[in-house]
């Protein structure tokens, strides 16, 4: 009996596509994130993503130098499409991404976006369980692999940069030419070019991007290949509350607004989350209390 309550479910599932959670309750035809592990095992393993980090319980580890980002200056046209899932932009060749102890030399295959809902809590991972309204990822394979599907053979043959947004009183312009173009993408598989755009005007100020976490985990999406490593960057990135909603304009296959695009955080399970800088430049620490303390004796 239950075998077989089991096997249809599986056929049930099997023959439908991956939804977010905010899709199963208007079709219950589509496999929500629960039922992910069922369709695609990967999805069920111990090394998944995103999760939540625990600022406190992260380890500093000095050999996470600065990313070296090559060919982010440059212009470029890029297709910005509606896949069904999220808003996403492929992108040409020429970008790469090395040091801050990749084991490798990476290159940016697209980027694109989870968000929540009218400028709502949106990101995949959270910071101590804060939930930012909007998440970007560019995706790099390691630069011997000519697709994302063949990278993910290795454990480190993806490295995902994530960057959370905030939301700010005045418009972030370096923005604007994106959010137009989403107008022109609201259904599923509308495609448009974007034309002028580099990658370093989505990112913050190359001086704010020291700061970052590193731990090893998954695609979050499935089939939640374990074979990213993630580089998550402490400087969130600011949009107006109008410029985060516009991403809600979107829709999915179903026609209602695409919202709450992100997968629930996943368990740790023991894993390592550090962070850039080492020892020295991670707080004052004794050191400098040792300094200040004649100081402190010498007022009191
Ligand atoms: C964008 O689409 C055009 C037409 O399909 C294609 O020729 C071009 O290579 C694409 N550009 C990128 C960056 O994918
Ligand atoms: C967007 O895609 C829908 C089908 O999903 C199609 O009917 C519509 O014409 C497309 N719009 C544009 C602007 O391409
Ligand atoms: C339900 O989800 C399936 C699979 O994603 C999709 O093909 C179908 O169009 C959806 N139907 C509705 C009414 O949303
Ligand atoms: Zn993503």
């Amino acid at each position: 009996m239950w075998i077989f309550l089991f096997v249809s479910f599986l056929e049930m599932v099997s023959g439908a596509d991956w939804c977010y959670q905010s899709q199963v309750s208007c079709n219950s035809s589509c496999s929500g994130p629960d039922e992910w592990g069922v369709i695609f095992p990967q999805c069920g393993g111990r090394s998944q993503s995103p999760v939540n980090i625990v600022t406190g319980n992260v380890v500093a580890d000095q050999r996470l130098t600065p990313l070296h980002l090559v060919g982010y200056q440059g212009a470029f046209q890029g297709n910005l499409s509606n896949n069904g899932h999220t808003a996403q932009m492929d992108l040409p060749a020429g970008m790469q991404i090395k040091g801050g102890n990749l084991p490798g030399t990476y290159k940016a295959l697209q980027l694109h976006f989870h968000w929540g809902g009218d400028g709502g809590p949106g990101s995949e991972h959270t910071i101590d369980g804060e939930r930012y309204p909007m998440e970007m990822h560019l995706v790099h394979i390691k630069e011997q692999y000519s697709s994302l599907s063949r990278a993910v053979s290795e454990p480190a043959g993806v490295a995902v940069l994530g960057f959370f947004f905030q939301e700010s009183n005045s418009a972030n312009k370096k923005f604007d030419a994106l959010i137009k173009a989403l107008r022109r993408i609201p259904r599923p598989s509308n495609k448009t070019t974007v034309r002028g755009i580099s990658l370093q005007m989505f990112l913050p100020a190359p001086a704010d991007m020291s700061r970052y976490f590193r731990y090893d985990g998954s695609l979050t999406t499935p089939d939640c290949a374990q074979a990213v490593v993630w580089t998550l960057f402490e400087k969130a990135v600011p949009l107006s509350r109008q410029q985060l909603s516009a991403f809600s304009q979107l829709a999915f296959s179903s026609g209602r607004p695409m919202v709450n695009t992100f997968r629930p955080v996943q368990p740790r399970n023991g894993r390592r989350v550090s962070r850039s800088g080492g020892p020295a430049a991670a707080s004052p620490g004794p050191a400098l209390g040792l300094l200040l303390l004649p100081l402190l004796l010498l007022l009191h």
